[in-house]
């Protein structure tokens, strides 16, 4: 595996998560202001041509893994091409893409033809009018019309991807369980991260422990089921049902461990962590005419620069990690 992308703990990073854009179609609460995001000019961003050229490049040094995201990456108009393109590249195995689900349906049938391979839905709520209370926008028959065209095409499992906030949809965990008898859906409950923008509200997190708990009440017989490396997910299932559920611990257990990730974000900026600052501005480089041996020296010394734990700014890297566990302890107890 190359030198460039293994990081000074021995982490191999073979997942590359590229931002195709900021812009959303959606304003989800914990995510955006009302009024979106200030917009980065169009020539800042990556062009179609530079992404593909990051891509290849990460892809011979041994990335076999590319998730598209945003903001929405089904909101810029040649995300078909994109995904035409990175099939071609050899060594890539798997191409991703996180999603609201607004536009899926309409595109999916392309996409899935220029080589897509595995779908992330965002989905909190199966509440019509609490959707629209949630990501400020209609669309939660579009998402579901996306989700079931997702099943149609043969994507399995579609994984669906629920931030669990406290007094608003915590009541429906067993309702997103129960979706996954019929379905073949992996259901992922997300622990809610405060972070800045949705004010460090920690009243709405609630762990894992204690949704497992509520699954539990409901269906003793829950099982643990093995899980892939590096995976963000704890895996489990109900015995008979089609799909699973799994958890996404990112506020109690973190898994930096084994993290295989690194970011691009649209206007090109290279992110060792989720919870990090940008690195390096890759963009910058390539238009300057950096050679691919310049590249891969300027990204090999950004993945050498990559934090044991949530690097960057954040609560989680501010305060000790028994502080987060007693805090979310006392938020357990009743
Ligand atoms: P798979 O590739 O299917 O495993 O998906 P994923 O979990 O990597 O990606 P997705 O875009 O579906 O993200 C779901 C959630 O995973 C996000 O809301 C984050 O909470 C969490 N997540 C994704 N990447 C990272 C990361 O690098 N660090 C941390 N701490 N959490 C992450
Ligand atoms: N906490 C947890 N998950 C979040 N997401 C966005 N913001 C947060 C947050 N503050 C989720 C989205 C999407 C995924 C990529 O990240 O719901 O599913
Ligand atoms: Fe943010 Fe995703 Fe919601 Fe858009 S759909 S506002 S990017 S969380």
């Amino acid at each position: 595996f190359s030198a460039f992308l293994t990081d000074s703990f021995g982490r191999q990073h073979s997942y590359l998560r590229i931002s195709l854009t900021e812009k959303c179609n959606l304003r989800c609460q914990y995510c955006m202001p009302e009024e979106g995001v200030p917009l980065t000019p169009k020539a800042d961003l990556l062009t179609t041509e530079e992404i593909l050229t990051l891509a290849r490049l990460f892809v011979k040094e041994g990335v076999d893994k590319i998730r598209l995201t945003g903001g929405e990456p089904l909101i810029r108009p040649d995300v078909v091409d994109i995904v035409a393109q990175l099939h071609r590249l050899e060594g890539l195995r798997t191409i991703g893409i996180t999603t609201n689900g607004i536009n899926l349906a309409r595109l999916l049938p392309q996409l899935q033809k220029a080589g897509l391979s595995a779908i992330n839905i965002s989905l909190d709520t199966l509440v019509p009018a609490k959707f629209e209370f949630i990501v400020r926008r209609k669309g939660f028959h579009k998402v579901m019309e996306g989700i079931h065209k997702a099943i149609e095409l043969g994507y399995s499992p579609v994984k669906v991807n629920c931030v669990v906030m406290r007094g608003l949809n915590e009541d429906e965990l067993l309702d997103f369980v129960a979706l996954t008898e019929g379905l073949p859906l992996d259901v992922r409950f997300i622990e809610y991260m405060p972070f800045d923008g949705n004010k460090w509200n920690f009243k709405k997190m609630v762990s894992y422990k204690e949704m497992l708990d509520t699954l539990r009440q409901q269906w003793p017989e829950l099982e643990k089921l093995p899980e892939e490396e590096s995976s963000t997910a704890k895996a489990f299932k109900v015995p008979g049902f089609r799909g699973q559920v799994s958890f996404i611990t990112s506020m109690s257990e973190h898994f930096c461990g084994t993290c295989n990730r690194l970011r691009i974000t649209a206007d090109g900026n290279l992110k060792v962590c989720l919870f990090g600052n940008s690195e390096v501005s890759l963009r910058d480089h390539l238009r300057a005419g950096a050679s691919e041996e310049e590249l891969l020296q300027i990204i090999g010394a950004a993945v050498g620069r990559k934090k044991r734990q949530h690097a960057g700014e954040g609560w989680a890297r501010r305060r000790p990690g028994w502080l987060l566990k007693l805090l979310l302890m006392l938020q357990d107890s009743p």
